[in-house]
C-alpha cells in the first residue's frame, strides 16, 4: 500500500457539456443546433436518441450542484450552449439564455464549486451551419462576438475560460468521417476546418484577454500512439498518426505551423490559411486542457489508406464500453510530452473517465472497473506531477451518464448514474471512492 498525496490546491471537477445533459431544446428562445438536426436525422444517433430531454439538468442544475457537494468536488467544467445566447448564431443576443448561466455560476459559487467554462462542446447554430459552418470564416468572428457577450455577463464571477472544446473530434468526426454533426465527409473540409477552429480559439482567447481573464486555454484531445511492432514502417505510421492527431494541434498552437509531413500526406492546400494566421494561432495560452482516454496502437497502412492508423484490439484486459482499452500509462506520456516538448505550464486534465454499464442492484451501482480506472490513472498522474509536469486538476468525465452523441444513452460515462425514465440520479460506488480522494487530495492503492 501507498500514500499517493496531491499538491496543495489541486483541483478535483468533473465535466459535462450543454447538449449532452440540458434538454430544454426549445426553452426560453434557445435556437437550434447541429446536434438538434443531426441527432433527429434517422440513423444517425444509436436508437434515434436525442438530447430533447437528457439529463434535464436544465430544471435539474439545483439537484446536480448539491450533487457535486456531496461529491466533495471543488470544481465543474461545463459547456455554454451557443444557440441559448445566440440563437442564430450572430444576431441578436437572448438574454434568457444567459440568465440560466449566470444563475448555474451564482448556484456553483454558493455550493464552492469553481466554474470552469467551455465555449464550444459542439453544439453549433444550426443557422450558422446554413452559412458555411466551421468552413467558413465568419464562423471565427461571430464565435468571438458569442465569446464577448458571455465574458461580458459572467466574466465577474468566472475565472477559467476554455474556448473550444477536442478540435480534432469536430473536424474529423464531424467534417471526415461523418460520424458526428454536421455528417460530412471529406478530408479537405476536415483540414479547413480545424484551421477555422484553431482560428476561432485564439480569437476567443484574444477577446476574453481584452476582458481581463488571465485563464484562457484550449482543450485537445490526445490519445497516447504507439507502433504495433519495432519495424520501420510500423514505426512510421504510429508517427504520421501521431501527427494526425496530436501534433496537428499542439504545434501551430506552439508557433511551429501545421507538421509537414501530414501536410505532405493529406496534400493539403493550405488555401484557407491567410497571412498572420498562424501568429495569431500562436498566441500564448493561460492553461492547456488535456482529455485522454486511451492509446492507438499503429500499424502500417495499406497504400489505399495513407493517412489513417490501423487501430488494433491489443492486448491489455478488456476494452470499456466504448472498445477503448484501459492504457494509464499513455496519460503519463501524454503529460510528460506536453510539457516538455511543448513547453506548458499549466496544464489540467479536462476528461478522462470509462463507459460501463453497471445496473443498479438494492439502490447500488457497484462500478468497480470504473473506479479502478480513476485510480490507475491518478496513480499515473501522480507520477506525472512528481517528475514535474506543472498539472493543476482533473475533471472525471462525466458528473452524471448522459447522451453520448452518436451512441446516443448507451454509454454510461457517469460518476453518478441517471435512470432516463425518472431522472432518478445515483451516486455510484466509483462517485463515492471519487468524494473520498477529492476530500482527502489523495489516497492509498
Ligand atoms: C470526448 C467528448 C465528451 C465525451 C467523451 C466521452 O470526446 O469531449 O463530450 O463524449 O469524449
Amino acid at each position: 500500500m501507498k500514500t499517493y498525496d496531491f499538491p496543495r490546491g489541486f483541483v478535483w471537477g468533473s465535466a459535462t457539456s450543454s447538449y449532452q445533459i440540458e434538454g430544454a431544446v426549445a426553452e426560453d428562445g434557445r435556437g437550434e443546433s447541429i446536434w438538434d438536426r443531426f441527432s433527429h436525422a434517422p440513423g444517425r444517433v444509436k436508437n434515434g436518441d436525442t438530447g430533447d430531454v437528457a439529463c434535464d439538468h436544465y430544471h435539474r442544475w439545483r439537484e446536480d450542484i448539491a450533487l457535486m457537494q456531496s461529491l466533495n468536488l471543488n470544481a465543474y467544467r461545463f459547456s455554454i450552449a451557443w444557440p441559448r445566447i445566440v440563437p442564430d448564431g450572430d444576431g441578436a443576443v437572448n438574454s434568457r439564455g444567459l440568465d440560466f448561466y449566470d444563475r448555474l455560476v451564482d448556484g456553483l459559487l454558493e455550493a464552492g464549486v469553481d466554474p470552469y467554462v467551455t465555449l464550444y462542446h459542439w453544439d453549433l447554430p444550426q443557422a450558422l451551419e446554413d452559412k458555411g459552418g466551421w468552413r467558413s470564416r465568419d464562423t471565427v468572428e461571430a464565435f468571438a462576438r458569442y465569446t464577448e457577450i458571455v465574458v461580458d455577463r459572467l466574466g465577474d464571477r468566472v475565472d477559467n475560460w476554455w474556448t473550444i472544446n477536442e478540435p480534432w473530434v469536430v473536424a474529423v468526426e464531424g467534417h471526415e468521417l461523418g460520424l458526428h454533426a454536421p455528417g460530412h465527409q471529406s478530408v479537405k473540409e476536415a483540414l479547413d476546418v480545424s484551421h477555422y477552429l484553431l482560428l476561432a480559439h485564439a480569437r476567443s482567447m484574444e477577446v476574453l484577454h481584452s476582458a481581463g481573464s488571465n485563464r484562457v486555454g484550449i482543450v485537445l484531445n490526445q490519445a497516447y500512439h504507439v507502433p504495433r511492432s519495432a519495424h520501420a514502417a510500423d514505426v512510421a505510421a504510429a508517427h504520421l498518426a501521431d501527427g494526425r492527431y496530436n501534433r496537428w494541434f499542439l504545434d501551430p498552437l506552439a508557433g511551429r505551423g501545421y507538421p509537414e509531413d501530414v501536410v505532405d500526406a493529406l496534400g493539403w492546400d493550405q488555401a484557407v490559411v491567410d497571412p498572420g494566421d498562424l501568429v495569431a494561432i500562436a498566441r500564448p495560452m493561460d492553461m492547456l486542457g488535456v482529455n485522454y482516454y486511451t492509446r492507438v496502437v499503429c500499424a502500417a497502412p495499406d497504400v489505399s489508406d495513407v493517412d489513417r492508423p490501423r487501430p488494433l484490439v491489443t492486448a491489455q484486459g478488456e476494452p470499456t464500453d466504448m472498445g477503448w482499452e484501459v492504457y494509464p500509462r499513455g496519460l503519463y506520456e501524454t503529460l510528460v510530452r506536453d510539457s516538455r516538448e511543448y513547453g506548458h505550464t499549466s496544464m489540467y486534465i479536462t476528461e478522462n473517465g470509462a463507459a460501463y454499464d453497471v445496473p443498479k442492484i438494492d439502490g447500488s451501482i457497484a462500478d468497480s472497473l470504473r473506479r479502478l480506472y480513476f485510480e490507475q490513472h491518478f496513480v499515473e498522474m501522480h507520477r506525472a506531477i512528481a517528475n514535474g509536469v506543472p498539472l493543476e486538476g482533473y475533471f472525471a468525465w462525466s458528473l452524471l451518464d448522459n447522451f453520448e452523441w452518436a451512441h446516443g444513452y448507451s454509454m454510461r460515462f457517469g460518476i453518478v448514474g441517471v435512470d432516463f425514465d425518472d431522472q432518478t440520479r445515483t451516486i455510484k460506488d466509483s462517485g463515492t471512492w471519487f468524494s473520498g480522494v477529492a476530500a482527502r487530495n489523495g489516497f492509498d492503492a
